[in-house]
């Protein structure tokens, strides 16, 4: 079976036929899917879709595209969130210097605040790093991540930085991007990653793997990220699903 560690179901873009596609998980061999959380105001959709599929988990926190103008209040409100019994991760949190809809001492601020939210509450962290590497790292180092551990979604960083983040417990994740031709990169940290450090995601409904590149993602499409993983690790696709969803199991503790 697959976990698709990380997917946005509360998206607008499945407002019409979430229902249909979430209930036909369990048929297309998906056991367990992670909707991950950009902005607090989505949270009580995203816990309503976790009481309706019990195979749906969530994360919660706020996208660094959001953190303009959060405040401790917000912090509080995320907390007590985060102690309702299907979340298990603080997340998606990080950086994004690409589009920089925030500015960025206030989307390192509330990084730095959400990672030490997260050490307080003992969850792992969901990391959003684009185009932020080096600021990432300091502020996941400073503020010793490793007690906690986590994911970086949707790596894109190199083999260097992926040694770090795996000294320091932390699991990779790969989607979409994996199976695009001209992404060498992700091709290159896979075939470096052990195994048992990797888990894999959709991004739904963004970052649409080969063949179906440009459509809605949904977790339908994550067998395509397996594939690719198994083909570049050179071992079989059942041996790709069973780690990939153990090592899911284990990283957000389900
Ligand atoms: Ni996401």
């Amino acid at each position: 079976m697959l976990f698709d560690s990380h997917a946005h179901y509360n998206d607008e873009r499945f407002e019409d036929d979430m229902d249909e596609i979430l209930s036909s998980m369990p048929e297309n061999n998906v056991g367990l899917i992670l909707n991950s959380c950009s902005e607090i105001a989505e949270i009580p959709d995203i816990l309503k879709i976790c009481a309706k599929y019990p195979f749906v988990y969530a994360s919660v926190g706020v996208h660094p595209h959001e953190t303009d103008g959060l405040t401790e209040r917000d912090m509080d409100t995320l907390k007590e969130y985060a102690k309702h019994s299907k979340v298990k991760a603080i997340g998606e949190i990080g950086l994004d210097y690409f589009y920089d809809f925030s500015a960025r001492d206030a989307q390192k601020k509330w990084f730095a605040r959400q990672v030490d939210l997260a050490k307080e509450l003992k969850m792992p962290v969901v990391i959003h790093d684009r185009d932020a590497h080096k600021d990432c790292m300091d502020i996941l180092r400073e503020h010793n991540v490793k007690e906690v551990g986590g994911v970086f979604h949707c790596y894109a960083g190199s083999v260097e930085m992926a040694k770090e983040i795996l000294d320091w417990g932390m699991y990779i994740a790969f989607g979409g991007s994996l199976t695009f031709k001209k992404s060498v990169k992700p091709k290159e940290v896979a075939a470096y990653v052990p195994l048992d450090r990797i888990v894999i995601e959709t991004d739904s409904p963004y970052l649409t793997p080969e063949p179906h590149r440009g459509k809605r993602n949904s977790s339908l499409y994550i067998h395509y990220v397996a594939e690719k993983l198994a083909e570049i690790k050179g071992i079989s696709v059942d041996e790709v699903e069973n780690a990939t969803f153990e090592n899911a199991k284990r990283l957000f503790g389900i």
